[in-house]
């Protein structure tokens, strides 16, 4: 089996987590390839709703493996404290049986932490990723695999320390490192992580070469990816399908499918232009009827039309073999609704996103506009895809004029639907025939 890669299309929280879940019933293998634990994923199973920062979406899948691969920055308190959630609710500790960490990875400390804190510019989530990843690019980052090398080092500490103290003082924090503090910290990372710290890559090449499934899990969205997204206010890492591979630590050649998740409509947390937000009545139905409350620091989320042109420059990054629409559910009883399919941007109508930040803030979207459908409960919902699974129906239990917002979206984007979201559940999906 080859590897599958899942990716936000939009800005993030397009329902990854839920996608991977249900996928993951079929996976070996569920590998995070970038971000950190500015990721919330959510898996609704009946009345337990959980959500994951760190571990990936999979570990609902007791036969499924788990790896927090090359290209991931991880906080160990963060991840400890997932992992204690888990271990509560399930009996089981993965750590070394299947939960893997790459030796590749870099580790976020308080220091990255207190970096972020003092963001006012990009609306960060403020968990220490942009100050790691700078790290990383500075080549004085901290790796898992690099943690027995400096465990009981004096004078990497007191380096190490004197280094983050520098950069706090020119940053105006108050808050300071101490090497004693750093040593102790490092020392009890080690011993938490060791039994899982492993040649993911390798791993992962390997169960490939053994026909495996693996799943490749992404974080944030197309949109946030800091070469090809809304630049400056992104994330730091490329969150797009060449880097799925290139952080997992195995070769590109091994991608079969890349799902490509939408929202039915568009959000979007933290600072930065969006041309199709809303601040009305329907907007106030999207954040509402899809609670829109960010998974990790719940902040609301700002909510707009769907923006063609933010997913055809998706598709182009990313070549999506298929599209996983999610939250179709959500429109459920607005009369109208809205598709930008091209912007104006001062006078011109244009069918790109600039990269300037300033101009997309400038462009205006341009509409075109569908009948809406009635609104049902979650239960209902539910209801219509277990049936339509069950009686391989497809999408054509849903009302007409869904399904025409949807054939829609597929010929605006080039991109046919493989599967429709119709509520948080694991099992309100529906299969496209
Ligand atoms: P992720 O970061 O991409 O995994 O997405 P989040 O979990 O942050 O946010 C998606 C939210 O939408 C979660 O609360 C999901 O439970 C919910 N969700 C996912 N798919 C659907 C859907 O088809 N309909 C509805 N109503 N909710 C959904
Ligand atoms: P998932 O995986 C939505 C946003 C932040 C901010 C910007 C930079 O759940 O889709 P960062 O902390 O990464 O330096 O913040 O990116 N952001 C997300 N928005 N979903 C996410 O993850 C996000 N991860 C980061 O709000 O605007
Ligand atoms: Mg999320």
């Amino acid at each position: 089996m080859p590897a599958t890669v899942i990716l936000g299309a939009q800005w993030g929280d397009e329902g990854k987590g839920k996608l991977v879940d249900r996928l993951a019933e079929e996976a070996s293998w569920v590998v995070r390839f970038q971000g950190g634990n500015n990721a919330g994923h959510t898996v609704v199973l009946g009345d337990s709703v959980l959500k994951f920062h760190l571990l990936p979406s999979g570990i609902t899948r007791p036969s499924c493996n788990l790896v927090l691969g090359d290209g991931m920055v991880i906080d160990p308190w963060v991840l400890d404290k997932e992992l204690q959630g888990w271990m509560e609710s399930s009996g089981e500790d993965p750590r070394g049986h299947r939960l893997f960490i790459s030796e590749r990875a870099h580790l976020i400390l308080p220091y990255h932490r207190y970096m972020d804190s003092l963001d006012t510019k990009i609306g960060t989530t403020g968990r220490g990723i942009g100050p790691t990843y700078a790290d990383k690019i500075n080549r004085v980052g901290l790796r898992f695999g690099d943690l027995s090398e400096v465990v009981g080092d004096d004078a990497w500490a007191s380096a190490t320390s004197e280094r983050m103290n520098a950069a706090l003082v020119a940053a105006g924090s108050s808050e300071r490192v101490d090497a004693k503090g750093l040593q102790s910290d490092v020392a009890w990372i080690h011993q938490t992580y060791e039994a899982c710290i492993a040649n993911t890559g390798l791993m992962l090449d390997n169960a490939l070469k053994l026909e495996e499934h693996v799943i490749l899990e992404g974080a944030q969205g197309c949109l946030l990816d800091i070469d090809q997204g809304t630049y400056p206010f992104v994330t730091s890492s490329v969150t797009s399908h060449g880097n799925a591979t290139h952080g997992a630590g195995i070769h590109p050649g091994h991608v079969k499918d890349v799902i490509g998740i939408t929202k039915a409509y568009i959000t979007r947390v933290g600072h930065g232009a969006m041309p199709t937000e809303l601040d009305d009545e329907a907007g106030h139905h999207l954040g509402t009827v899809g609670h829109e409350f960010g998974t990790t620091t719940g902040r609301k989320r700002r909510c707009g039309w769907f923006d063609a042109v933010v997913m055809r420059h998706a598709q182009r990054i990313n070549g999506f073999t298929g599209l996983a629409l999610t939250k179709l559910d959500v429109l459920g009883g607005l009369e109208e609704i809205k598709i930008c399919v091209a912007y104006e941007l001062d006078g011109q109508q244009i069918t790109e996103m600039p990269s300037s930040a300033s101009a997309l803030a400038r462009c205006k979207p341009i509409y075109t506009s569908m009948p809406g459908f009635p609104e049902m409960s979650l239960p209902e919902w539910l209801a219509m895809a277990v049936h339509a699974n069950e009686a391989g129906k497809g999408i054509g239990v849903l009302p007409t004029a869904a399904q025409l917002y949807i054939a829609q979206l597929e010929t605006l984007v080039g991109v046919p639907c493989v599967s429709v979201g119709v509520g948080p559940d694991r099992d309100a999906t529906i299969d496209c025939l």
